[in-house]
Protein backbone atom coordinates (compact mmCIF):
# COMPACT_ATOMS: atom_id res chain seq x y z
CA UNK A 1 0.00 0.00 0.00
CA UNK A 2 2.58 2.18 0.95
CA UNK A 3 4.40 1.80 -2.15
CA UNK A 4 1.57 2.29 -4.14
CA UNK A 5 1.02 5.46 -3.03
CA UNK A 6 4.56 6.36 -3.42
CA UNK A 7 4.51 5.66 -6.59
CA UNK A 8 1.39 7.85 -7.20
CA UNK A 9 2.78 10.81 -5.86
CA UNK A 10 5.99 9.97 -8.13
CA UNK A 11 3.83 10.37 -11.19
CA UNK A 12 1.99 13.26 -10.03
CA UNK A 13 5.27 15.09 -9.09
CA UNK A 14 6.80 14.66 -12.21
CA UNK A 15 3.97 15.40 -14.20
CA UNK A 16 4.02 19.29 -12.19
CA UNK A 17 7.41 19.23 -12.83
CA UNK A 18 7.54 18.77 -16.29
CA UNK A 19 4.57 20.83 -17.03
CA UNK A 20 6.24 23.52 -14.65
CA UNK A 21 9.68 23.12 -16.85
CA UNK A 22 7.37 23.29 -20.40
CA UNK A 23 5.99 26.63 -18.94
CA UNK A 24 8.96 28.13 -18.06
CA UNK A 25 10.50 27.23 -21.21
CA UNK A 26 8.21 28.21 -23.29
CA UNK A 27 7.99 32.11 -21.30
CA UNK A 28 11.73 32.05 -21.72
CA UNK A 29 11.79 31.49 -25.47
CA UNK A 30 9.13 34.68 -25.58
CA UNK A 31 10.99 36.70 -23.43
CA UNK A 32 14.29 35.22 -25.24
CA UNK A 33 12.36 36.23 -28.94
CA UNK A 34 11.35 39.62 -27.14
CA UNK A 35 14.19 41.16 -26.41
CA UNK A 36 16.51 40.05 -29.41
CA UNK A 37 14.06 41.88 -31.55
CA UNK A 38 14.04 44.91 -29.46
CA UNK A 39 18.19 44.85 -29.09
CA UNK A 40 19.34 42.87 -31.75
CA UNK A 41 22.28 42.12 -29.95
CA UNK A 42 25.80 42.20 -31.98
CA UNK A 43 27.37 38.95 -32.48
CA UNK A 44 30.67 40.30 -32.25
CA UNK A 45 31.78 43.41 -30.37
CA UNK A 46 34.76 45.71 -32.12
CA UNK A 47 37.46 43.79 -29.93
CA UNK A 48 39.95 41.67 -31.10
CA UNK A 49 39.23 38.55 -29.20
CA UNK A 50 35.57 39.21 -29.95
CA UNK A 51 36.55 39.38 -33.94
CA UNK A 52 38.92 36.54 -34.16
CA UNK A 53 35.91 34.18 -32.35
CA UNK A 54 34.36 34.23 -35.77
CA UNK A 55 34.82 30.65 -37.63
CA UNK A 56 36.35 31.41 -40.89
CA UNK A 57 33.92 31.12 -43.51
CA UNK A 58 34.44 27.62 -45.04
CA UNK A 59 34.84 28.37 -48.62
CA UNK A 60 37.76 30.30 -48.12
CA UNK A 61 40.29 27.03 -47.12
CA UNK A 62 38.81 24.96 -49.40
CA UNK A 63 39.38 27.53 -52.16
CA UNK A 64 43.19 27.05 -51.77
CA UNK A 65 44.19 28.53 -55.00
CA UNK A 66 43.00 32.45 -55.67
CA UNK A 67 44.70 35.46 -58.23
CA UNK A 68 45.96 38.58 -57.13
CA UNK A 69 45.49 41.83 -59.52
CA UNK A 70 47.47 44.78 -59.19
CA UNK A 71 46.41 47.74 -61.68
CA UNK A 72 45.85 51.02 -61.39
CA UNK A 73 47.75 54.80 -62.54
CA UNK A 74 51.06 52.48 -61.85
CA UNK A 75 50.39 50.33 -64.71
CA UNK A 76 50.71 53.73 -66.81
CA UNK A 77 55.18 54.16 -66.30
CA UNK A 78 54.55 50.38 -66.00
CA UNK A 79 58.80 51.10 -64.92
CA UNK A 80 60.58 49.65 -61.19
CA UNK A 81 57.13 49.15 -59.92
CA UNK A 82 53.69 49.79 -58.39
CA UNK A 83 56.10 52.11 -55.81
CA UNK A 84 56.57 54.26 -58.86
CA UNK A 85 55.29 57.31 -57.64
CA UNK A 86 56.98 57.01 -54.18
CA UNK A 87 60.33 55.76 -55.66
CA UNK A 88 60.69 59.01 -58.07
CA UNK A 89 59.25 61.15 -55.59
CA UNK A 90 61.93 60.19 -52.59
CA UNK A 91 64.50 59.13 -54.69
CA UNK A 92 67.84 59.91 -53.22
CA UNK A 93 70.50 57.30 -53.55
CA UNK A 94 70.22 56.53 -57.35
CA UNK A 95 68.56 59.04 -60.66
CA UNK A 96 66.58 56.28 -61.99
CA UNK A 97 63.16 56.83 -61.82
CA UNK A 98 64.57 61.04 -62.37
CA UNK A 99 66.24 60.16 -65.21
CA UNK A 100 63.05 57.84 -66.34
CA UNK A 101 60.97 61.07 -66.29
CA UNK A 102 63.73 63.38 -67.37
CA UNK A 103 63.95 61.25 -70.51
CA UNK A 104 60.74 61.05 -71.63
CA UNK A 105 58.16 63.71 -70.26
CA UNK A 106 57.98 67.28 -70.29
CA UNK A 107 59.88 69.34 -67.00
CA UNK A 108 56.13 70.15 -64.72
CA UNK A 109 54.58 66.76 -65.87
CA UNK A 110 53.42 65.59 -62.39
CA UNK A 111 52.25 62.01 -61.39
CA UNK A 112 48.43 62.76 -61.69
CA UNK A 113 49.07 63.59 -65.71
CA UNK A 114 49.71 59.80 -66.38
CA UNK A 115 45.66 59.02 -65.06
CA UNK A 116 45.00 60.30 -69.03
CA UNK A 117 47.05 57.20 -70.68
CA UNK A 118 45.33 55.08 -68.12
CA UNK A 119 43.23 54.01 -71.02
CA UNK A 120 41.93 50.26 -70.52
CA UNK A 121 41.08 50.33 -73.95
CA UNK A 122 41.09 46.70 -74.37
CA UNK A 123 40.02 45.86 -71.36
CA UNK A 124 37.43 43.20 -71.36
CA UNK A 125 36.01 41.77 -68.32
CA UNK A 126 34.39 38.64 -70.13
CA UNK A 127 37.70 37.68 -71.18
CA UNK A 128 39.54 38.06 -67.86
CA UNK A 129 36.90 36.18 -66.43
CA UNK A 130 37.33 33.14 -68.57
CA UNK A 131 41.49 33.46 -68.15
CA UNK A 132 40.81 33.49 -64.39
CA UNK A 133 38.37 30.15 -64.32
CA UNK A 134 41.03 28.57 -66.80
CA UNK A 135 43.56 29.24 -64.06
CA UNK A 136 42.05 26.91 -61.92
CA UNK A 137 41.62 29.66 -59.23
CA UNK A 138 38.38 30.06 -56.91
CA UNK A 139 38.81 33.78 -56.25
CA UNK A 140 40.20 36.88 -57.30
CA UNK A 141 41.42 40.08 -55.49
CA UNK A 142 41.65 43.07 -57.74
CA UNK A 143 43.60 46.39 -56.66
CA UNK A 144 40.41 48.50 -55.65
CA UNK A 145 42.55 51.45 -54.86
CA UNK A 146 46.42 51.33 -54.56
CA UNK A 147 48.73 53.57 -51.77
CA UNK A 148 48.37 56.52 -54.88
CA UNK A 149 44.78 56.44 -53.78
CA UNK A 150 43.45 56.13 -57.56
CA UNK A 151 40.13 54.38 -57.25
CA UNK A 152 39.21 51.98 -59.66
CA UNK A 153 35.39 52.75 -59.08
CA UNK A 154 33.96 55.91 -59.13
CA UNK A 155 34.17 56.78 -55.71
CA UNK A 156 32.32 59.56 -54.16
CA UNK A 157 35.04 60.02 -51.98
CA UNK A 158 37.76 60.51 -54.30
CA UNK A 159 36.83 63.45 -56.62
CA UNK A 160 38.51 63.28 -60.27
CA UNK A 161 41.03 60.77 -58.88
CA UNK A 162 39.28 57.70 -60.13
CA UNK A 163 38.67 55.68 -62.76
CA UNK A 164 35.52 57.24 -63.68
CA UNK A 165 36.32 61.03 -64.03
CA UNK A 166 39.98 60.24 -65.56
CA UNK A 167 41.31 57.50 -67.61
CA UNK A 168 39.63 54.70 -68.82
CA UNK A 169 36.05 56.35 -67.53
CA UNK A 170 34.87 52.86 -66.42
CA UNK A 171 33.84 51.36 -63.40
CA UNK A 172 36.80 48.81 -63.75
CA UNK A 173 35.44 47.39 -59.98
CA UNK A 174 31.86 47.01 -61.65
CA UNK A 175 32.73 45.46 -64.29
CA UNK A 176 35.11 43.25 -63.21
CA UNK A 177 32.43 41.76 -60.19
CA UNK A 178 29.78 41.56 -62.75
CA UNK A 179 31.66 39.39 -65.02
CA UNK A 180 33.28 36.89 -62.47
CA UNK A 181 29.70 36.63 -60.72
CA UNK A 182 27.98 35.52 -64.45
CA UNK A 183 30.56 33.88 -66.21
CA UNK A 184 32.63 31.88 -62.90
CA UNK A 185 31.95 30.49 -59.44
CA UNK A 186 34.69 32.17 -58.35
CA UNK A 187 34.29 34.49 -55.27
CA UNK A 188 34.92 38.41 -56.10
CA UNK A 189 37.95 39.77 -53.53
CA UNK A 190 39.18 43.37 -53.54
CA UNK A 191 42.33 44.87 -52.06
CA UNK A 192 41.94 48.01 -50.57
CA UNK A 193 45.02 50.47 -49.46
CA UNK A 194 44.16 52.41 -46.14
CA UNK A 195 47.38 55.28 -46.81
CA UNK A 196 47.44 57.20 -49.67
CA UNK A 197 51.43 58.58 -49.72
CA UNK A 198 50.28 62.24 -50.83
CA UNK A 199 46.65 62.63 -49.64
CA UNK A 200 46.70 66.16 -48.02
CA UNK A 201 44.42 64.56 -44.66
CA UNK A 202 46.52 61.48 -44.20
CA UNK A 203 49.92 64.10 -43.99
CA UNK A 204 48.25 66.34 -41.52
CA UNK A 205 47.00 63.04 -39.65
CA UNK A 206 50.44 62.07 -39.36
CA UNK A 207 52.05 64.87 -38.98
CA UNK A 208 49.69 65.25 -35.97
CA UNK A 209 51.24 61.84 -35.02
CA UNK A 210 47.67 60.50 -35.48
CA UNK A 211 46.06 62.25 -32.83
CA UNK A 212 43.46 63.55 -34.92
CA UNK A 213 41.77 61.38 -38.08
CA UNK A 214 40.15 63.25 -40.32
CA UNK A 215 41.59 61.06 -43.21
CA UNK A 216 39.71 57.64 -41.76
CA UNK A 217 36.58 59.59 -41.08
CA UNK A 218 36.49 61.56 -43.85
CA UNK A 219 37.83 59.19 -46.75
CA UNK A 220 39.12 55.80 -45.38
CA UNK A 221 36.14 53.88 -43.56
CA UNK A 222 33.27 56.09 -45.59
CA UNK A 223 34.83 54.36 -48.78
CA UNK A 224 35.10 51.68 -47.23
CA UNK A 225 31.23 51.38 -46.59
CA UNK A 226 30.80 52.33 -50.05
CA UNK A 227 33.03 49.65 -51.71
CA UNK A 228 31.63 46.77 -49.69
CA UNK A 229 28.05 48.09 -49.80
CA UNK A 230 28.06 48.82 -53.66
CA UNK A 231 30.20 45.40 -54.86
CA UNK A 232 30.25 42.66 -51.93
CA UNK A 233 33.19 41.81 -51.96
CA UNK A 234 33.91 38.47 -50.26
CA UNK A 235 37.32 39.47 -49.17
CA UNK A 236 38.34 42.39 -48.03
CA UNK A 237 42.32 42.34 -48.45
CA UNK A 238 43.88 45.53 -46.43
CA UNK A 239 47.21 46.88 -46.90
CA UNK A 240 49.11 50.27 -45.87
CA UNK A 241 48.21 49.87 -42.53
CA UNK A 242 51.80 49.90 -40.91
CA UNK A 243 52.37 53.35 -40.54
CA UNK A 244 49.44 53.61 -37.60
CA UNK A 245 47.57 51.73 -35.32
CA UNK A 246 44.32 49.61 -35.68
CA UNK A 247 42.67 52.62 -33.12
CA UNK A 248 43.74 55.22 -36.05
CA UNK A 249 42.23 53.39 -38.41
CA UNK A 250 39.53 51.79 -36.50
CA UNK A 251 39.51 48.79 -38.06
CA UNK A 252 37.60 46.84 -35.04
CA UNK A 253 34.96 49.04 -35.30
CA UNK A 254 34.49 48.53 -39.28
CA UNK A 255 35.63 44.90 -38.88
CA UNK A 256 32.37 44.32 -36.10
CA UNK A 257 30.13 46.12 -38.77
CA UNK A 258 31.45 43.84 -41.56
CA UNK A 259 30.83 40.95 -39.68
CA UNK A 260 27.61 42.22 -37.96
CA UNK A 261 25.63 44.21 -40.73
CA UNK A 262 26.78 44.17 -44.17
CA UNK A 263 26.01 42.84 -46.84
CA UNK A 264 28.51 40.10 -46.85
CA UNK A 265 28.26 38.98 -43.09
CA UNK A 266 28.09 35.68 -43.43
CA UNK A 267 30.81 34.86 -46.40
CA UNK A 268 33.37 37.98 -45.86
CA UNK A 269 37.21 36.79 -45.03
CA UNK A 270 39.69 39.38 -44.60
CA UNK A 271 43.23 39.64 -44.07
CA UNK A 272 45.48 40.55 -41.04
CA UNK A 273 47.09 44.48 -42.33
CA UNK A 274 44.19 46.46 -40.23
CA UNK A 275 47.24 48.58 -38.69
CA UNK A 276 50.83 48.49 -36.87
CA UNK A 277 51.31 44.87 -34.67
CA UNK A 278 47.93 43.61 -35.96
CA UNK A 279 49.60 41.42 -39.20
CA UNK A 280 50.45 38.00 -38.16
CA UNK A 281 48.37 38.13 -34.99
CA UNK A 282 44.50 39.35 -36.12
CA UNK A 283 42.24 38.85 -38.83
CA UNK A 284 40.45 35.63 -40.47
CA UNK A 285 43.83 34.51 -42.82
CA UNK A 286 47.32 35.51 -41.77
CA UNK A 287 49.81 36.79 -44.88
CA UNK A 288 52.69 38.43 -42.29
CA UNK A 289 54.71 39.57 -45.25
CA UNK A 290 54.93 39.90 -49.09
CA UNK A 291 55.84 36.28 -50.28
CA UNK A 292 55.13 34.82 -46.79
CA UNK A 293 56.10 30.76 -46.98
CA UNK A 294 57.08 29.28 -43.94
CA UNK A 295 57.21 25.87 -45.06
CA UNK A 296 56.13 24.83 -41.63
CA UNK A 297 52.31 23.84 -40.49
CA UNK A 298 50.80 27.22 -39.03
CA UNK A 299 48.35 26.64 -36.41
CA UNK A 300 46.38 29.52 -38.10
CA UNK A 301 44.70 30.01 -41.73
CA UNK A 302 47.52 32.24 -43.63
CA UNK A 303 48.19 32.81 -47.09
CA UNK A 304 51.27 33.54 -49.56
CA UNK A 305 50.59 36.26 -51.81
CA UNK A 306 53.26 36.73 -54.27
CA UNK A 307 53.93 37.42 -58.01
CA UNK A 308 54.42 36.00 -61.14
CA UNK A 309 56.84 38.56 -61.77
CA UNK A 310 59.52 37.96 -58.73
CA UNK A 311 60.34 42.15 -59.09
CA UNK A 312 56.81 43.81 -59.23
CA UNK A 313 53.09 43.69 -58.23
CA UNK A 314 52.06 46.40 -61.19
CA UNK A 315 53.07 45.34 -64.62
CA UNK A 316 56.77 46.28 -66.00
CA UNK A 317 57.72 46.54 -69.06
CA UNK A 318 61.11 46.26 -68.74
CA UNK A 319 61.02 42.76 -66.84
CA UNK A 320 62.89 40.12 -68.87
CA UNK A 321 62.34 36.37 -69.17
CA UNK A 322 64.48 34.69 -65.99
CA UNK A 323 62.25 37.87 -63.62
CA UNK A 324 59.58 35.40 -64.31
CA UNK A 325 58.87 32.25 -61.93
CA UNK A 326 58.41 29.19 -64.64
CA UNK A 327 55.15 26.99 -64.36
CA UNK A 328 57.26 24.74 -62.29
CA UNK A 329 58.25 27.07 -59.49
CA UNK A 330 54.66 28.48 -59.40
CA UNK A 331 53.32 24.60 -58.89
CA UNK A 332 56.14 24.50 -55.82
CA UNK A 333 55.21 27.52 -54.20
CA UNK A 334 51.24 26.11 -54.35
CA UNK A 335 52.06 22.83 -53.14
CA UNK A 336 54.74 24.14 -50.04
CA UNK A 337 51.79 26.89 -49.34
CA UNK A 338 48.65 24.31 -49.55
CA UNK A 339 50.54 21.38 -47.75
CA UNK A 340 51.69 24.20 -44.63
CA UNK A 341 48.04 25.23 -44.17
CA UNK A 342 48.14 28.49 -46.58
CA UNK A 343 46.43 29.33 -49.53
CA UNK A 344 48.21 30.94 -52.78
CA UNK A 345 47.49 34.02 -54.16
CA UNK A 346 49.12 34.65 -57.48
CA UNK A 347 49.56 37.92 -58.94
CA UNK A 348 49.03 39.60 -62.46
CA UNK A 349 49.74 43.17 -63.37
CA UNK A 350 47.81 43.75 -66.27
CA UNK A 351 49.17 46.80 -68.37
CA UNK A 352 47.13 49.83 -68.69
CA UNK A 353 45.14 49.15 -71.86
CA UNK A 354 43.58 46.21 -69.87
CA UNK A 355 45.56 43.21 -71.27
CA UNK A 356 46.97 40.88 -69.27
CA UNK A 357 49.84 39.53 -71.45
CA UNK A 358 50.84 36.86 -73.38
CA UNK A 359 53.66 35.52 -70.30
CA UNK A 360 50.99 36.07 -67.57
CA UNK A 361 48.44 34.17 -69.37
CA UNK A 362 50.61 30.95 -70.26
CA UNK A 363 51.00 30.78 -66.69
CA UNK A 364 47.87 30.74 -65.69
CA UNK A 365 46.54 28.33 -68.34
CA UNK A 366 49.29 26.19 -67.24
CA UNK A 367 48.03 26.29 -63.24
CA UNK A 368 44.96 25.22 -64.67
CA UNK A 369 45.86 22.38 -66.75
CA UNK A 370 48.21 20.82 -63.79
CA UNK A 371 45.58 21.33 -61.99
CA UNK A 372 42.74 19.63 -63.96
CA UNK A 373 44.79 16.61 -63.24
CA UNK A 374 46.19 16.97 -59.79
CA UNK A 375 43.36 19.42 -57.93
CA UNK A 376 41.90 16.72 -55.87
CA UNK A 377 45.13 17.10 -53.98
CA UNK A 378 45.04 20.64 -53.68
CA UNK A 379 41.30 21.90 -53.30
CA UNK A 380 39.34 20.90 -49.70
CA UNK A 381 42.14 19.10 -48.54
CA UNK A 382 43.75 19.81 -44.93
CA UNK A 383 47.16 19.18 -43.57
CA UNK A 384 48.69 16.18 -42.64
CA UNK A 385 50.69 15.25 -39.53
CA UNK A 386 54.09 15.35 -41.71
CA UNK A 387 54.38 18.08 -44.78
CA UNK A 388 57.34 17.19 -46.21
CA UNK A 389 58.50 13.77 -46.50
CA UNK A 390 61.20 12.83 -43.64
CA UNK A 391 63.48 11.11 -46.32
CA UNK A 392 62.41 12.99 -49.55
CA UNK A 393 62.57 16.55 -48.62
CA UNK A 394 60.60 17.49 -51.67
CA UNK A 395 57.73 15.57 -51.57
CA UNK A 396 54.75 17.29 -49.94
CA UNK A 397 51.66 15.51 -48.72
CA UNK A 398 48.20 16.40 -48.28
CA UNK A 399 45.42 15.05 -46.47
CA UNK A 400 41.56 14.24 -48.05
CA UNK A 401 38.78 15.97 -46.29
CA UNK A 402 37.31 12.37 -44.99
CA UNK A 403 41.01 11.45 -44.44
CA UNK A 404 40.75 8.09 -46.62
CA UNK A 405 43.33 9.69 -49.19
CA UNK A 406 47.13 10.70 -48.88
CA UNK A 407 48.25 12.55 -51.30
CA UNK A 408 52.23 13.18 -51.87
CA UNK A 409 52.73 15.55 -53.76
CA UNK A 410 56.58 14.81 -55.93
CA UNK A 411 58.86 18.00 -57.20
CA UNK A 412 61.37 16.58 -57.90
CA UNK A 413 61.70 13.64 -60.47
CA UNK A 414 63.86 11.00 -59.02
CA UNK A 415 66.80 9.94 -61.35
CA UNK A 416 66.14 6.14 -61.52
CA UNK A 417 62.59 6.14 -61.74
CA UNK A 418 62.34 5.07 -57.85
CA UNK A 419 60.94 7.24 -55.25
CA UNK A 420 61.97 6.66 -51.10
CA UNK A 421 59.66 7.52 -48.63
CA UNK A 422 60.35 7.90 -45.00
CA UNK A 423 57.26 9.06 -43.61
CA UNK A 424 54.63 7.17 -43.93
CA UNK A 425 53.93 2.72 -43.53
CA UNK A 426 51.82 0.87 -45.90
CA UNK A 427 49.70 -1.95 -44.70
CA UNK A 428 48.98 -4.47 -47.71
CA UNK A 429 45.81 -3.22 -49.04
CA UNK A 430 47.17 0.30 -49.51
CA UNK A 431 46.86 1.03 -53.56
CA UNK A 432 48.89 4.39 -55.08
CA UNK A 433 47.82 5.69 -58.21
CA UNK A 434 49.73 8.30 -59.90
CA UNK A 435 47.19 10.95 -61.30
CA UNK A 436 46.79 11.36 -64.67
CA UNK A 437 48.42 7.81 -65.24
CA UNK A 438 45.91 5.05 -65.27
CA UNK A 439 47.82 1.65 -64.05
CA UNK A 440 48.61 1.20 -60.71
CA UNK A 441 52.16 1.78 -59.01
CA UNK A 442 53.93 -1.03 -57.76
CA UNK A 443 55.54 -0.38 -54.39
CA UNK A 444 57.39 -2.03 -51.89
CA UNK A 445 57.36 -1.47 -47.69
CA UNK A 446 60.81 -1.77 -46.38
CA UNK A 447 61.46 -1.75 -42.67
CA UNK A 448 62.33 2.14 -42.26
CA UNK A 449 60.68 3.21 -46.07
CA UNK A 450 58.09 3.03 -48.81
CA UNK A 451 59.81 2.28 -52.57
CA UNK A 452 57.71 3.39 -55.26
CA UNK A 453 58.85 2.47 -58.90
CA UNK A 454 57.47 5.53 -61.00
CA UNK A 455 56.55 4.96 -64.42
CA UNK A 456 59.79 6.22 -66.35
CA UNK A 457 57.33 7.48 -69.19
CA UNK A 458 55.08 9.73 -66.97
CA UNK A 459 57.98 11.93 -66.55
CA UNK A 460 56.82 13.87 -69.61
CA UNK A 461 58.60 17.36 -68.06
CA UNK A 462 55.36 17.86 -66.04
CA UNK A 463 56.27 20.52 -63.19
CA UNK A 464 55.01 18.53 -60.52
CA UNK A 465 53.42 14.82 -60.18
CA UNK A 466 50.59 13.79 -57.22
CA UNK A 467 50.51 10.29 -56.28
CA UNK A 468 47.27 9.18 -54.09
CA UNK A 469 47.79 6.26 -51.54
CA UNK A 470 44.55 5.10 -50.58
CA UNK A 471 43.66 2.37 -47.51
CA UNK A 472 46.00 3.56 -45.14
C1 LIG B 1 57.30 74.47 -64.45
O1 LIG B 1 56.71 75.01 -63.28
C2 LIG B 1 57.41 76.12 -62.77
C3 LIG B 1 56.81 76.49 -61.44
O2 LIG B 1 55.39 76.43 -61.52
C4 LIG B 1 57.35 77.26 -63.78
O3 LIG B 1 58.07 78.36 -63.31
C5 LIG B 1 57.97 76.81 -65.09
O4 LIG B 1 57.80 77.76 -66.08
C6 LIG B 1 57.31 75.49 -65.57
N1 LIG B 1 58.04 74.99 -66.69
C7 LIG B 1 57.45 74.61 -67.82
C8 LIG B 1 58.36 74.11 -68.91
O5 LIG B 1 56.24 74.66 -67.98
C1 LIG C 1 34.64 40.55 -74.79
O1 LIG C 1 35.14 39.30 -75.13
C2 LIG C 1 34.15 38.35 -75.45
C3 LIG C 1 34.83 37.01 -75.59
O2 LIG C 1 35.95 37.10 -76.42
C4 LIG C 1 33.40 38.81 -76.71
O3 LIG C 1 32.39 37.89 -77.01
C5 LIG C 1 32.81 40.17 -76.42
O4 LIG C 1 32.20 40.68 -77.61
C6 LIG C 1 33.86 41.14 -75.96
N1 LIG C 1 33.23 42.37 -75.53
C7 LIG C 1 33.60 43.54 -75.99
C8 LIG C 1 32.88 44.71 -75.44
O5 LIG C 1 34.50 43.67 -76.79
C1 LIG D 1 54.87 64.28 -32.83
O1 LIG D 1 55.88 63.51 -32.21
C2 LIG D 1 57.17 64.03 -32.41
C3 LIG D 1 58.18 63.05 -31.84
O2 LIG D 1 57.74 62.49 -30.64
C4 LIG D 1 57.28 65.43 -31.78
O3 LIG D 1 58.56 65.98 -31.99
C5 LIG D 1 56.22 66.32 -32.42
O4 LIG D 1 56.20 67.57 -31.78
C6 LIG D 1 54.84 65.70 -32.32
N1 LIG D 1 53.91 66.49 -33.08
C7 LIG D 1 52.70 66.81 -32.66
C8 LIG D 1 51.88 67.67 -33.56
O5 LIG D 1 52.26 66.43 -31.59
C1 LIG E 1 61.17 20.23 -45.64
O1 LIG E 1 61.21 21.48 -46.22
C2 LIG E 1 62.01 22.39 -45.56
C3 LIG E 1 61.76 23.75 -46.14
O2 LIG E 1 61.66 23.71 -47.54
C4 LIG E 1 63.44 21.97 -45.64
O3 LIG E 1 64.27 22.88 -44.97
C5 LIG E 1 63.55 20.64 -45.02
O4 LIG E 1 64.84 20.17 -45.21
C6 LIG E 1 62.55 19.69 -45.63
N1 LIG E 1 62.53 18.50 -44.85
C7 LIG E 1 63.16 17.43 -45.20
C8 LIG E 1 62.97 16.28 -44.31
O5 LIG E 1 63.86 17.38 -46.19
Amino acid sequence: MMLFVRIILCIVLIFCVSVKAHYIVIVRTEEENFVSTLTKAPKYVPTWPSLDSRPLPVWYDVAKFGIFIHWGVFSVPSFGSEWFWNNWKEETETTKYSDFMKQRYPPNFTYQDFAHDFTAEFFNASEWAELFKASGAKYVVLTSKHHEGYTLWPSKYSFSWNSMDVGPQKDLVGELAKAIRSKTDIKFGLYHSMYEWYNPLYITDKQNNFTTDRFVTHKIIPELYELVETYKPEIIWSDGDWEASDSYWKSKEFLAWLYNKSPVKDTVVVNDRWGSNIPCHHGDFFTCTDRFNPGVLLPHKWENCMTIDKKSWGYRRNAVLSEYYTLAGLVKELVITVSCGGNLLMNVGPTKDGIITPIFEERLRGMGAWLAINGEAIYDTKPWTVQNDTLTGSVWYTLSKNEKQLYASILEWPDDNILLLGSLKLSKSSQIHLLGYSSIIPWKQSDNKLVIRLPANAHRGEPAWVLRIGTL
